[in-house]
């Protein structure tokens, strides 16, 4: 059996308990090599972003992991961010410790131009799972990074589910509308993660249980991650459980056969202050755009909570 190279990617983020997850995913499964982690201001301002990026690498036992800070507003917009969903520290839940692993110099917005450039064409995925300003502000300074991406995997947007953060527009896309604009019209391989599929991918009791039943250091802060993020979403929608939306990027990337979707043209509302960020969806492909992503809409969801419990019970913390 031929075992293909690992795949090069980079992960923006903005920690935030589902990124945090879906960092964890990354780093326990071989078939990826990270390239390093970018972060962005989303969930709760860069500097704590940016904390919280190094102490889930700690968690995960990778100290070695190169983070790189990026962009601490949106392009043209003033930040918002979500603490009322993740808490003050945009970590709550575990009590994680303070982190010693440095933080690189180079700005996420090089770092990411750079290993572009430097690596062949079709080489690098970047998977995105906050606001798209580091990825757009990266498109601007280098144009020629858009043919070279091998994909762009996002979590952002809506259509069937509507928005969570207005009524049409879901939170990542919602922050920055101008960069999500920029992204989607680029031109490179894109395959979106929008709350459709996310919203799908509930956490429960059993499932959260099943992370604490592993009676590690990972195991027990992941429950305790899935324990606080839920309670918005159980309190918000009366369910059993919350979407667990941006490990679904990372799952993507390692058994896209439990998920299902259609390519079809997704544009950026950036005019409308009513309808900002809104990802017009065009699933039923009633307009002659032409398609510009992969848009998912099915999973399997026991596999994919399988697949998490499965790739997170290998992790141990470095020390
Ligand atoms: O709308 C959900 C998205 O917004 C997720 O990426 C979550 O982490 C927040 O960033
Ligand atoms: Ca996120």
């Amino acid at each position: 059996m031929t075992v293909s190279e690992p795949r090069s990617i980079i992960i923006d983020t903005d920690p935030g308990q589902d990124d945090a997850v879906a960092l964890m995913l990354a780093m326990a499964s071989p078939e990826l090599n990270i390239l390093g982690i970018t972060t962005v201001a989303g969930n709760v301002p860069l500097p704590l972003t940016t904390l919280n990026a190094r102490k889930i690498c700690e968690l995960a036992g990778h100290p070695e992991m190169p983070v790189y800070a990026g962009a601490d507003a949106p392009l043209s917009r003033k930040l918002v961010t979500a603490e009322n969903v993740h808490g003050r520290t945009g970590l709550d839940g575990p009590d994680l410790p303070k982190p010693t692993m440095p933080l690189q110099s180079q700005h996420a917005v090089d770092f990411i131009v750079d290993s572009i450039m430097a690596n062949a064409p079709g080489e690098v995925t970047l998977c995105a799972l906050g606001p798209l300003t580091n990825l757009a502000l990266a498109l601007q300074k280098q144009p020629l990074i858009a043919e070279r991406i091998r994909e762009i995997v996002l979590m952002g947007g809506g259509l069937f589910e509507g928005g969570n953060v207005t009524p049409a527009a879901e939170f990542n896309i919602y922050v920055d509308p101008e960069a999500a604009k920029i992204v989607f019209q680029c031109g490179a391989p894109i395959t979106v993660m929008p709350l459709d599929v996310t919203h799908k991918a509930l956490t429960s009791r059993v499932r959260v249980e099943a992370f604490r039943a592993l009676a590690t250091p990972v195991g027990r802060a992941t429950a305790e991650l899935l324990d606080f993020f839920e309670r918005y979403d159980e309190a918000k929608y009366g369910s059993d459980g919350g979407p667990l939306h941006d490990p679904n990027v990372i799952a993507w990337l390692l058994e896209p056969e439990i998920y299902g979707g259609r390519q079809i043209n997704v544009e950026i509302e950036t005019a409308s202050e009513l309808t900002r960020g809104m990802t017009v969806a065009d699933w039923w492909r009633v307009s002659d755009r032409p398609a510009n992503c992969f848009y998912v809409r099915d999973l399997d969801d026991q596999r994919f909570f399988d697949l998490l419990l499965e790739r997170l019970a290998t992790l141990r913390p470095a020390r």
